[in-house]
């Protein structure tokens, strides 16, 4: 594995050998529809691991797990090294300032402008500190997604990569260690597909986060991925690199780079 990488203002970044997110042989059924079986997989430090998988085939119910929005029937995931199976709503609560969770559907506040939307998970969260330093927060989250401009218009008014940003930037205002993206690029046009994927890695390098990222835009994973991991029945069939698994002549696995 690349274990370091630069940055373009060189700041040395790396991948290392920590795991913050540990999925060990979960199960998840619902009736007698069983999406996960046995399944495992994990993120180290630094890393961009995309989960790659069919439609219906558990990625988001996954995402969800990890997250404690889901149950798990069997197994453990371990986030940052706490066992969150038995976590109480205050305790998911603190997890999801360090976690971030990007929504298929950005999930943007319809009613509030962009500045209130960023606004949100810091009250949310009880961080909100005083008028400049909110200020100061929003400004640099809506920087780093290059949308400061935006930040008194309405989310109606700006097109669907700018939501995907907003929604970004409302994630990165609480600084988390990890960010779970579910389809970042699903219903953008391929070069505003590309320009998220950029900015992921751009905010993997300048944050210093790790994500799980969940795709099937090729596209996409070719850009952000660090590592790939097949989900496959509802377990981990196999993962690797973008060049090793686009290479490989497992169909199961050719399927999905074609
Ligand atoms: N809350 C739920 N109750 C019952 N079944 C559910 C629930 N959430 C998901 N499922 C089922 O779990 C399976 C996996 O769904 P999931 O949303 O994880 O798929 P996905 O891999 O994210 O697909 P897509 O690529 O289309 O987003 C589907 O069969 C779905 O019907
Ligand atoms: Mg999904």
């Amino acid at each position: 594995m690349e274990t370091v990488l630069k940055s373009e203002n060189e700041k040395v970044y790396e991948i290392t050998q920590e795991v913050v997110i540990e999925v060990r042989n979960i199960d998840k059924s619902f009736g007698k529809n069983n999406v996960l079986k046995k399944f495992s997989m994990d993120l180290h430090r630094g890393e961009n691991v995309v989960v790659l998988g069919k439609s219906g085939s558990g990625k988001s119910v996954l995402i969800k797990c990890i997250i404690g929005l889901l149950k798990t029937d069997a197994g453990t995931i371990k986030v940052l090294n706490d066992d969150i199976s038995n976590f109480d709503r205050d305790e998911l609560d603190l997890m999801r300032v360090k976690v971030g969770f990007l929504f298929q559907s950005n999930a943007l506040y319809d009613s509030m402008t962009v500045r209130e939307n960023l606004e949100f998970p810091l009250r949310r969260h009880g961080k909100e500190k005083n008028r400049e330093e909110v200020n100061a927060l929003v400004l640099e989250a809506l920087t780093a997604v290059r949308l400061a401009h935006t930040i008194d218009m309405m989310p109606s008014e700006l097109s669907g990569g700018m939501r995907k940003r907003i929604a970004l930037a409302r994630t990165l205002i609480l600084k988390p260690e990890i960010i779970l993206y579910d389809e970042p690029t699903t219903g953008l046009d391929p070069v505003t597909g590309k320009e998220i994927s950029q900015l992921m890695v751009e905010v993997q390098k300048k944050y210093n986060t790790s994500s799980v990222i969940i795709s099937h835009d090729v596209n996409c994973v070719k850009i952000v991925a660090n590592r790939i991991v097949l989900l496959i029945d509802g377990m981990c069939y196999t993962s690797g690199t973008y060049s090793e698994l686009s290479n490989s002549e497992d169909p199961k696995v050719k399927q999905f780079f074609t």
